[in-house]
């Protein structure tokens, strides 16, 4: 269960966040949506632990993650992980050493015990083959394509295997059908490791196929949060205007 209240954030006078609040429900896909700028990115920056609210609070599993610092704040962190927007990969590691990265860097997210390199291996393998992306493991993120970057910043989260998951847009720039691979894979990760996910998407195709629950953010706010079959009814003009670029994809 995440739980965030009252939560601020201001960059220079640019206000972002203006007393959000935000429950996530333990084993669900929450999917976040809203007009670029809004500050999708800034919140899940905040969620695991990268960003200081201003004011307000950010409860994770019991724990309060917007009060603490240094090692506290690396220790309760350890069970999350995020796709960053751009990738974020290590320009001077290979695919294979930025997919290991985490399973390296924090061991065994339940255990907190080193993994062997063998087992990091296999789980490295393992994760570039569910993206897609055999063969390239001695590729440095240079010589990939902007999708197969995107597939490998993936793969690197889902190696990790965290209870938490953020995904900050993880199908934009792919092309559709590898898009369809990366949403039935994030729906796949999230039975098999009955965690939580929080998906920021611009993609209505996508976050209607893997979404328990759609949130809209909207003046640095959650000014909407349904199921669904109701959020796609609610009055808003950004949700209309989605259900209509839905819709009229349908018939083709
Ligand atoms: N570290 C920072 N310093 C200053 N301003 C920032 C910082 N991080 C974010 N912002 C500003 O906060 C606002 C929200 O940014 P954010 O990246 O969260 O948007 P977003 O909703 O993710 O948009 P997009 O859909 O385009 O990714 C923007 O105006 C951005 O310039
Ligand atoms: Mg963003």
């Amino acid at each position: 269960m995440i739980r965030i209240k009252n939560l601020w954030k201001r960059y220079g006078n640019l206000d972002v966040l203006k007393g959000l609040e935000l429950e996530v429900k333990q084993g669900e896909i929450l999917v976040i949506l809203g007009r670029s700028g809004v500050g999708k990115s800034v919140l899940l920056k905040h969620i695991i632990g990268i960003e200081k609210p201003d004011q307000g609070s950010i409860e994770v599993s019991g724990v309060m993650i917007s009060e603490l610092k240094k090692n506290d704040l690396y220790q309760a962190v350890k069970n999350m992980g995020m796709l960053f927007q751009g990738s974020a990969l290590f320009d001077s590691m290979t695919i294979e050493e930025n997919t290991a990265f985490y399973l390296q860097q924090h061991g065994d997210p339940v255990t907190g015990k080193p993994f062997p390199a063998s087992t990091i291996r296999q789980k490295v393998e393992e994760a570039l083959s569910m993206v897609g992306l055999e063969g390239v493991e001695k590729k440095m993120p240079s010589d990939l394509s902007g999708g197969m970057r995107k597939r490998a910043g993936l793969a690197r989260l889902i190696a990790y295997r965290p209870s938490i998951l953020l995904y900050d847009e993880p199908t934009t720039g792919l092309d559709p059908i590898t898009a369809q691979q990366i949403n039935e894979l994030i729906v796949k990760t999230q039975n098999e490791l009955k965690g939580t996910s929080i998906v920021v998407t611009h993609d209505i195709h996508s976050a209607l196929f893997i979404a328990d629950r759609l949130a809209l953010h909207q003046d640095g706010k959650i000014a909407h949060l349904a199921e669904p079959k109701e959020f796609m009814k609610i009055d808003n003009p950004i949700i209309q205007f989605m259900k209509k670029t839905y819709t009229s994809r349908e018939p083709l």
